[in-house]
């Protein structure tokens, strides 16, 4: 029988995406659209999917818990374990510290907590290119004892939310809180085993899209392209919405959009790496991601109702 699900924030660019994407999953009947008052019933809702701004999220996320729905949220608001780092990054105190810590629910780092969870903490867009791409190079040690990661990301505008944006150009592209300024410098930093990193983001003339360039020096001289492919390919093997490219081959800033996908393209020379990482913001990056995680959630096949194993289109040699 199918489930009843909700979406808070479904006017917004992350919650029209999540609706479209849940009108046609198989398992999903009832898609109720919940607006800013908490609606009077909600017997009916198995799950509920928060597209809200941070600061609200966790607040209705307190209450659908005590109501034991399972919430999946899209907001930074559970990212971070503790109140105070997510005070270091948010600037505000958390709304709802004692839900804290949740499972940072990246499907590709699956380690059983997703199943067997009623709350998690999707990661946000920039986390998840950057992370698919830089990750598995961290974990293998390969990068140099207190290398920098330099993290260049071009975003589609639908990232920045339903802001008015009236310094977007045509034609033009808009870097923003560059260095150490963006709140998602320190998600990304929970995971780099003490690499830190400097962050250069910025907003391009297109609804959707994202394209990440991540550069870390090397441990040594000796690892070559084929290594740090290897590393690539052997992570994601297994894995359905994480394509390696072939060695020569980098996605552009279109080989992500509108896909579920995350596209990685790898180089490595002069002692650099140089991971390319391309997904859609709304999709791998929020939308997609987070039904990806129900599906696991409830036990269904992993690609319901998305489109997993796409080729890519519009890459670009590196050599
Ligand atoms: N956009 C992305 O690429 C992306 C990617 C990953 C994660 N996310 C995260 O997803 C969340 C939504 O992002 P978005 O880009 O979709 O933002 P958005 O376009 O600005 O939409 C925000 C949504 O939240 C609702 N809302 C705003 N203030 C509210 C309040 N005080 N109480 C209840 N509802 C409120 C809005 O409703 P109204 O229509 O009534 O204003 C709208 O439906 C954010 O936390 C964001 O960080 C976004």
């Amino acid at each position: 029988m199918s489930e009843t699900v909700a979406v808070w924030g479904a006017s917004g660019n992350a919650g029209r995406e999540l609706v479209g994407i849940l009108e046609d999953h198989p398992e999903v009947g009832e898609i109720e659209k919940a607006g800013r008052r908490f609606p009077k019933g909600i017997d009916h809702i198995e799950t509920a999917f928060l597209a809200l701004p941070h600061g609200e999220s966790a607040k209705i996320a307190a209450r659908l818990k005590k109501t034991g729905r399972k919430v999946i949220d899209l907001s930074g608001d559970l990212r971070f374990s503790t109140p105070e780092e997510y005070e270091r990054w948010y600037d505000i105190p958390h709304p709802a510290p004692d839900l804290l810590p949740v499972p940072y629910a990246l499907p590709e780092w699956d380690t059983g907590q997703i199943e067997s969870s009623e709350l998690v903490a999707m990661p946000g867009c920039y986390p998840t290119a950057t992370l698919l791409g830089i990750n598995p190079l961290v974990q293998a040690g390969v990068l140099a004892h207190e290398a920098r990661i330099q993290v260049n990301a071009v975003s589609g505008f639908s990232g920045r939310g339903n802001q008015p944006m009236p310094e977007v150009q045509y034609g033009n592209l808009i870097p923003y809180a560059v260095g150490r300024q963006h709140r998602h410098v320190g998600e990304m930093e929970l995971f780099t085993l003490g690499h830190e990193i400097n962050f250069a983001p910025s907003t391009i003339d297109q609804y959707r899209g994202m394209l990440v360039t991540i550069t870390a020096q090397l441990a040594t001289k000796g690892i070559c392209d084929e290594m740090v492919h290897g590393i690539l390919e052997d992570e994601y093997r297994d894995d359905d919405f994480v394509a390696v490219l072939d060695d020569g081959e980098l996605p552009t800033f279109k080989t992500g959009a509108g896909t579920d996908m995350c596209y990685i393209g790898a180089t490595a020379d002069n002692c650099a790496a140089t991971i390319v990482s391309a997904i859609d913001n709304l999709r791998k990056g929020a939308a997609s991601q987070a039904v990806q995680v129900f599906n696991r959630m409830h036990g269904y096949d992993e690609a319901m109702g998305l489109t997993p194993n796409q080729p890519a289109e519009y890459t670009t040699s590196c050599r």
